[in-house]
């Protein structure tokens, strides 16, 4: 039998999707071990990856062409042309997907760059995961991990989004137990560091250290018992670092001297440091201290997060 089909009165129309922002929260290595070099010169790590409140933004919406556009107090550092990492990845994603409608990408970029706070990988991730929602594609079927690897070490991680251990150069990515509530005060001395640069530098490789045997498995109640397990760990980086930029041991130095500082480390390669804090009432008074002393720093108090997806824009 035939069917006849009603015409609707008011047809649905498929609405254009609007905008998405997204935020690309810094993320912050509470410690960084170099347990060996690959034959293709990648370093092989171990590390605790976890995100800080503080965050660019991306605002990504519909167009024909692929375009972005970069704004904020850091936008000066960085280009807008094809060699920037928020390009690659939309590019990449846009051909291993074969789509082929573009985006009008917008960066509005806070973190300072080449920091060692993970700001190109995190804005890279942050555009990944938020064209897969734009463009409507099934995510299983692409490895957006493989594909963030080819872009940075620390993309794998930024997609991910939780409190991790990672290994591998990066690509090995494990939950790690939720992180417990903590201050961070994030200091950057305006000098930037090629990630390149401090693995060349780098000289001793740590075997030992790199079993990730000791990773914890339940979660640290506090800040301080967290900081006491931190304490037994290193960023491997730090001399190296400091060799290139002496300045980033001033920035340790000063962090030490803060009041309530349960620890205070580099992140990832540098020049970025972290103090930790149980606090934000302790991290808020360092931060105000320590950017009055060294006005020409960038000093950011924020909270340390064990879900960068919990943050809003
Ligand atoms: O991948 P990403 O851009 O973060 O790395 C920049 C450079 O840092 C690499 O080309 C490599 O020289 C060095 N690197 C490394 N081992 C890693 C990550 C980065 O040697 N695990």
């Amino acid at each position: 039998m035939a069917t006849t089909t009603k015409p609707q009165k008011n047809p649905v129309m498929k609405a254009e999707p609007a905008a998405l922002r997204v935020p690309a929260a810094a993320k912050i290595n509470l410690y960084l071990h170099v347990t060996g070099l690959r034959d293709d010169g990648y370093h092989t790590l171990e590390s605790l990856v976890a995100f800080a409140g503080i965050h660019d933004t991306l605002t990504l919406a519909p167009a024909p062409d692929l375009t972005l556009t970069v704004t904020g107090p850091f936008a000066d550092g960085l280009g807008a042309d094809e060699d920037n990492l928020v390009m690659m990845a939309a590019d990449r994603l846009r051909r291993a997907a074969d789509i082929d409608v573009g985006c009008a990408i917008g960066l509005e970029k806070y973190l300072p760059v080449a920091a060692g706070i993970g700001g190109g990988s995190a804005d890279a991730a942050a555009v990944l995961g938020g064209l897969v929602r734009l463009w409507e594609i099934n995510p299983a079927a692409l490895d957006l991990n493989d594909l963030g690897l080819t872009l940075g070490a620390d993309v794998p991680v930024c997609l991910f989004g939780e409190a991790a251990y990672v290994g591998g150069i990066g690509e090995k990515v494990t939950r790690a137990p939720m992180l417990p509530a903590a201050w961070l005060v994030l200091i950057n001395p305006g000098v930037t560091l090629s990630t390149p640069a401090v693995f060349k530098a780098r000289q001793k490789i740590n075997q030992e250290r790199g079993s990730g045997t000791d990773r914890f498995e339940e979660s640290p109640a506090t800040a301080a018992m967290l900081a006491e397990y931190l304490h037994t760990r290193n960023n491997d980086l730090t001399d190296d670092a400091i060799g290139l930029q002496p300045v980033i041991g001033d920035v340790l130095d000063s962090l030490h001297g803060s009041e309530e500082i349960l620890l205070a480390r580099m992140s990832g390669s540098g020049a970025t440091c972290f103090g930790l804090y149980a606090e934000a009432d302790g991290a808020a008074l360092a931060a105000a201290e320590l950017s009055q002393r060294h006005p020409e720093w960038w000093v950011r108090a924020t909270p340390l997060l064990s879900d960068a997806r919990t943050l809003a824009v």
